[in-house]
């Protein structure tokens, strides 16, 4: 699925993300390194950290947000009305021309 993703230097990077590997759009972004190790999925995809914050640019339809990552996300820095967490996105063909932009590293 072809997927926009602006990193933390403002650079734009589209990428093919795999939609039969049970990804999620963190595990994207470390794949791809776009950005450095340590500062994104520092929880490993809980929904604990927020460093996977990203702020969805696109209107595509995305999964319905859980209460944890609700929770997590009312005590993050940097929110805005439109972040998401990163491992809370599964890679499926529904986010085709999904555009989203890292939050700033907190
Ligand atoms: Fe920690 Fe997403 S990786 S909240």
């Amino acid at each position: 699925v072809n997927i926009t993703i602006i990193d933390r230097d403002g650079v734009t990077h589209k990428i093919e993300a795999p939609t039969d590997m049970a990804m999620n759009l963190m595990e994207v972004v470390r794949s791809y390194e776009l950005a450095p190790e340590g500062t994104i999925g520092v929880c490993g995809g809980m929904a604990m950290c927020a460093s996977c914050q990203c702020y969805v640019l696109s209107d595509t339809e995305l999964p319905e947000m859980q209460d944890d990552e609700e929770a997590m996300l009312s005590e993050a820095f940097y929110v805005k009305d439109n972040s998401r967490l990163g491992c809370q996105i599964p890679i499926t063909p529904e986010l085709e021309g999904l555009e989203v932009e890292l939050a700033p590293e907190s």
